[in-house]
């Protein structure tokens, strides 16, 4: 663990929570239009999920069946069950849970290898929608995890997903991949 992380595991989360999700409906409400519909109505698995700010936006976008959070950390977790949704205690880099539609919403860039973790994901869900951010100065300084530059991420999403849609939207990348089985 970097010492960014050492900082927003054990002060950021724990006094402020996913604050920055604060302002984050202009970044998820202009989604609903790119959203297949064979993504809507799904039961969904939000990995590393944090306070669920962004789940509540995913559960209302994608009409979902169910929606269950993934998190490691117990902070965030507490703050996540008061806001009445279920999470489960896990470090996704113990283990991968198997769904339906797995959901990553700035947190796949937490992960070191990505490719890797994107492989196991594949495996366990016939569906992925994500939304990343890109490498640049604010994220360079600030940022926590281990964001990439546009080009990179498209290495990684064709190495791991080979086909899958892709749109940009201000600084953040969004994937919609679907298992061809
Ligand atoms: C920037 S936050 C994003 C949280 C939330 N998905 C959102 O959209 O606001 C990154 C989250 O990933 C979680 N995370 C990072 N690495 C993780 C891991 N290995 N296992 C589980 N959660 C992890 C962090 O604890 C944090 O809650």
């Amino acid at each position: 663990m970097n010492i960014r992380e050492w900082i927003a595991d054990n002060i950021g989360y724990k006094f402020g929570g996913c604050a920055y999700a604060k302002t984050h409906d202009r970044i998820f409400n202009p989604i609903q239009k790119l959203i297949p519909k064979d993504f809507l109505g799904r039961k969904v698995s939000d990995l590393g999920c944090g306070d669920c700010s962004n789940t509540l936006r995913i559960k209302k976008l994608f009409q979902v069946k169910d929606i269950v959070g993934f998190e490691r950390n117990p902070y965030l977790i507490q703050r996540a069950r008061n806001k009445g949704l279920k999470v489960k205690k896990l470090d996704l880099n113990d283990s991968i849970p198997k769904g339906e539609l797995a959901t990553f919403s700035f947190a796949l860039h937490h992960i070191k290898d990505k490719v890797n973790m994107l492989q196991q994901v594949k495996r366990n869900f016939k569906y992925i929608f994500l939304i990343e951010p890109m490498k640049d100065l604010y994220h360079a300084l600030f940022d926590a995890g281990y964001p990439l530059s546009e080009k990179d991420w498209i290495k990684v999403f064709d190495e791991a997903l080979g086909e899958y849609q892709l749109h940009k939207q201000g600084n953040n990348l969004i994937v919609f991949y679907r298992s061809k089985s």
